[in-house]
């Protein structure tokens, strides 16, 4: 008998300097987003403040892509931003960086410079 795929359950956690969201379907994590706080001198980026949270991975399994998953996690480090800005630099992976640079936009952010920036949605 064919079971039933179950649906994936949404796991957020948060540090002071790391939040993590994933995607579990059982004990698959199908998808995840991870960001760190880093100070903004390491990015040449004291305009923004004294911290970036900076986008180190988002990464959906290839099955589960196109489905919103991304773009809700992505969304849900955004609800831990605290007024400091999120960066990414899309590259890596195994996706061209022009898909890659589509997603980041599609997920609020825009191009300034080497990075993508979305500013702190609540402060
Ligand atoms: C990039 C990635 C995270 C997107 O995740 P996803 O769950 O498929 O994305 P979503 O379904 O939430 O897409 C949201 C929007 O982003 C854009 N988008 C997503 N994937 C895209 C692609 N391959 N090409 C162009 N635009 C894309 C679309 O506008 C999409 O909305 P739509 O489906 O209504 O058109 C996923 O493809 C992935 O894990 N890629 C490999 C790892 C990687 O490259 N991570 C980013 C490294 S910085």
């Amino acid at each position: 008998m064919k079971m039933l795929e179950d649906t994936p359950k949404l796991h957020v956690t948060r540090g002071n300097t790391i939040v993590s969201a994933m995607f579990v379907t059982g004990s698959l994590s199908i998808a995840i987003a991870e960001m760190n706080l880093m100070s903004t001198l390491d990015f040449g980026l004291e305009d923004l403040g004294s911290y970036v949270w900076w986008i180190c991975r988002v990464v959906i399994n290839s099955k589960y892509r196109r489905r919103g998953y991304g773009r809700t996690l992505v969304d849900q480090l955004a609800q831990s931003q605290l007024g400091y800005a999120m960066i990414v630099t899309p590259g890596g992976y195994d996706m061209s960086p022009d898909e890659q640079t589509s997603f980041y936009a599609a997920c609020g952010f825009v191009q300034r410079g080497e990075f993508m920036v979305r500013i702190g949605d609540r402060s």
